[in-house]
């Protein structure tokens, strides 16, 4: 069983994902940490963002691997190396548009994604996994949240990471990230037609999770 969860920065989509995933006992798969393993690769290579054929071939090159390391959460191989702390860094999360926007990466990215699909049971978050990469999901929820309480809990994330950052910039990294994901030509962010939206603004983890459950047929899984 496939289920999709997609929505803006700070919707709350991987902390719900972490969670269903737990209770379902359901791989978690977070296909923006893939993205972002890429972008820090490009980075440290400092391969210019305009130069499409280069990220392109990085990309090919290119090995990540989500490994399952205690209730819901991932830790993030590239090639072979930890990078989970890594690619949360505020210059990766601004660069990650540049990679999310080319058609060729995304179908390398896709690919990996769809491998991983093929394994049983997932939950998988992201901006285009119930549209794009699992059409057929049995479960597709579309998370969304008012834009300051999605700043808010952005900004605390950061705090969480030790990462100095003011909410001016805060703001402006999710406000700027939702536009080019949302506008971008190549699978953009949008609610499936057949998703079930969840505004999380005023719900706690729990409870996110509680209306997804209540969603779900579970009636066939061993919980
Ligand atoms: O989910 P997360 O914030 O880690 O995603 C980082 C970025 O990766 C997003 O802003 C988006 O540009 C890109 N992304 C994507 N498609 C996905 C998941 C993430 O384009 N399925």
């Amino acid at each position: 069983m496939i289920i999709t969860i997609d929505g803006p920065a700070g919707a709350g989509k991987s902390t719900a994902a972490k969670a269903l995933a737990a209770q379902l006992h359901f791989l978690y798969m977070d296909t923006g940490a893939m993205y972002r393993a890429v972008t820090l690769k490009a980075l440290r290579k400092g391969i210019d963002w305009q130069d499409r054929a280069a990220l392109i071939a990085l990309t090919r090159k290119t090995t990540v691997v989500l490994r399952q390391v205690g209730a819901g959460d991932l830790q993030v191989l590239l090639d072979g190396e930890d990078v989970s702390a890594a690619i949360r860094q505020v210059d990766v999360t601004e660069k990650t548009q540049y990679i999310a926007q080319e058609p060729v990466v995304r179908e390398v990215v896709v690919s990996w994604q769809r491998k991983i699909g093929e394994q049983g049971n997932v939950v998988i978050e992201g901006r285009d996994v119930g549209t794009v990469v699992f059409p057929k999901a049995r479960y597709k929820f579309y998370l969304d949240a008012d834009a300051e309480q999605r700043i808010a809990r952005r900004l605390k994330d950061f705090t969480a990471q030790d990462e100095k950052v003011d909410t001016a910039t805060v703001r402006k990294t999710v406000l700027d990230r939702d536009q080019s994901d949302m506008t971008r030509k190549a699978s953009p962010l949008k609610k499936a037609d057949d998703a079930i939206v969840i505004d999380t603004t005023d719900l706690t983890v729990e409870q996110t999770v509680a209306k997804m459950l209540g969603y779900i047929d579970t009636g066939g899984l061993s919980l």
